[in-house]
């Protein structure tokens, strides 16, 4: 039986297509292969959203260049947005490479593979799906399901963020019809799934192509910004009542339309957490960022948003030092950041992108000031965070039980309806996990909270499922 190794970098979406493409090997008869020097195959998923991706990729590549030389019959396939920019060219900058793959084209890479071992010189097929996109479905993992999967509901952007590679690297917008989605996520429920985030680029500019065929009305409300994604949200709720907890990422702002909110306000499945990301403060960079919004308007919209559901949080995407961004511009992100008081922050240096509108900006911003800036953005994200996760102490929260921490204590974590993790002290609660159990706060770190559940309450999580409609409903913080 052949094998396989994939290496990932970058963001989720990324990590979910990797999870696509060892689906997509497995069902052609190959197996999972921990090391690259066993394998048969090795694809490297890239990443290009942030600075120095082909570097890593280069850097990689050469590593690998030994076990290539010693056997040549290995294929080495790039796949991923480094993949879809570049397409053939990387062919001819990196000889080891075998095979160029983009996005769209993960269900035809065992036949490339194929293609490859019977002779073919390289190859790179980087189409976009345009007339009729695929969206393949997670399969059943035979590691076992976790308690949380995320299902991709759209793909592609059609905004033109000045300093974004993403629509190069993905395309047009394409949509996965609301059946479809429903369906995957009833699926992965009924194998024990409890939290599904559904992903897209701009997830709430979602338009549904099967109500389009239908012929209803797209809408009742005229406005521009409005999308179909609320209806979304609705039918999975009602579609998938055993669903315990659904989240998304990542918005875009300018969607984020009353509808929207009312969803918020009257579906009890949503996560009182949204990851709204606002770029920068200063009305002046937003606008040479094409981020269409004003900080005014952002502020509003996150306002309604945390007003519709008592406790929701917001998380947010900062890029510092874009071009031309003043020092008083600066100031302004961090009043941003203050005054709507985000629970969690990922903050980036702007890096100039190929095929960007930014490119022919000039990146006029030192590297000194740049992190500068960085570090007074983490500085007071981790007072905020510090901030929110002490109010929370003596609190009782609903965690879903997802596993063992990745920190390598050992203890067992989980996550609230809004984000914050939690671990448990009791080693015994392991058993626990995939159940969502309440939990009372005992102690907050840095960027996490300790957690005690009473003896009730694990008897009544242990004693097999209960049935999930009949969970109790927690009603907001203590
Ligand atoms: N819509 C996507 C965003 C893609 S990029 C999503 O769903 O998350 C993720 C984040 O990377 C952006 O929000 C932005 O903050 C950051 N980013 C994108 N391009 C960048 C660049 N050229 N330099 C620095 N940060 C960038
Ligand atoms: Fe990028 Fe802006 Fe789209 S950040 S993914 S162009 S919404």
């Amino acid at each position: 039986m052949p094998s396989y190794t994939v290496k990932t970098f970058g963001c989720q979406m990324n990590v979910h297509d990797s999870e696509r493409i060892e689906e997509t090997l497995r069902a052609a008869g190959y197996r999972a292969s921990a090391e690259p020097d066993g394998a048969d195959l090795i694809v490297i998923n890239t990443c290009s959203v942030r600075e120095k991706a082909e570097q890593k990729l280069r850097s990689l590549v050469g590593t690998l260049a030994p076990l290539k030389a010693s056997r040549p019959d290995i294929v080495i396939a790039v796949a991923g947005c480094v993949a879809q920019q570049e397409g053939e060219k990387l062919l001819s900058r990196m000889r080891q490479v075998d095979l160029v793959v983009g996005p769209d084209n993960i269900a035809e890479l065992p036949q490339l593979v194929a293609a490859v071992q019977g002779g073919s010189p390289p190859i790179a097929r980087t189409v976009f799906d345009i007339d009729e996109p695929v969206f393949l479905r997670a399969a059943a993992d035979p590691r076992g399901v976790g308690p949380t999967a995320f299902v991709t509901v759209m793909k592609g952007c059609d905004e033109r963020c000045s300093f974004c590679i993403v629509p190069h690297t993905r395309g047009p917008e394409r949509y996965r019809a609301s059946g479809e989605v429903v369906d995957e996520i009833r699926r992965l429920v009924d194998s024990g799934v409890r939290e599904v985030t559904l992903l897209g680029q701009t997830v709430n500019s979602y338009r549904d192509p099967q109500r389009t065929l239908e012929a209803a009305p797209l809408s009742d409300v005229n406005d521009a910004d409005e999308s179909e994604f609320p209806a979304l949200l609705r039918r999975i709720a009602q579609a998938v009542p055993g669903l315990s907890r659904l989240r998304y990422t990542s918005p875009h702002p300018r969607h984020v339309t009353p509808s929207l909110v009312a969803a918020h306000r009257e579906l009890d499945v949503l996560a009182r957490h949204v990851h709204l990301p606002v770029q920068s403060g200063s009305n002046r960079v937003l606008k040479r960022m094409i981020r269409r919004y004003t900080k005014e308007e952002y502020v509003e919209r996150a306002e309604r948003l945390m007003s519709a559901r008592p406790g929701l949080t917001l998380s947010t995407d900062i890029i510092v030092g874009f071009p031309g961004e003043t020092d008083d511009d600066f100031q302004q992100t961090l009043e941003l950041v203050k005054s709507v008081a985000f629970s969690g922050l990922f903050g980036f240096k702007y890096s100039r992108r190929p095929y960007t509108p930014a490119q022919k900006l000039s990146d006029d911003i030192p590297e000194s000031a740049k992190s500068e800036r960085l570090g007074a953005l983490f500085a007071l994200a981790e007072e905020l965070q510090r901030e929110k996760l002490a109010a929370l102490v003596g609190s009782r929260q609903k965690v879903l039980v997802e596993g063992v921490s990745k920190a390598g204590s050992g203890r067992v974590t989980g996550r609230t309806e809004r984000n914050e993790i939690v671990h448990l002290a009791d080693e015994r609660e392991i058993s626990l996990v995939g159940e969502l159990v309440e939990v009372r706060i005992v102690r907050a770190f840095k960027h996490s909270l300790e957690g005690e559940l009473s003896d009730a309450e694990r008897a009544r999580a242990s004693s097999g499922r209960p049935p999930r409609r009949a969970l109790p409903i927690f009603s907001g913080e203590a």
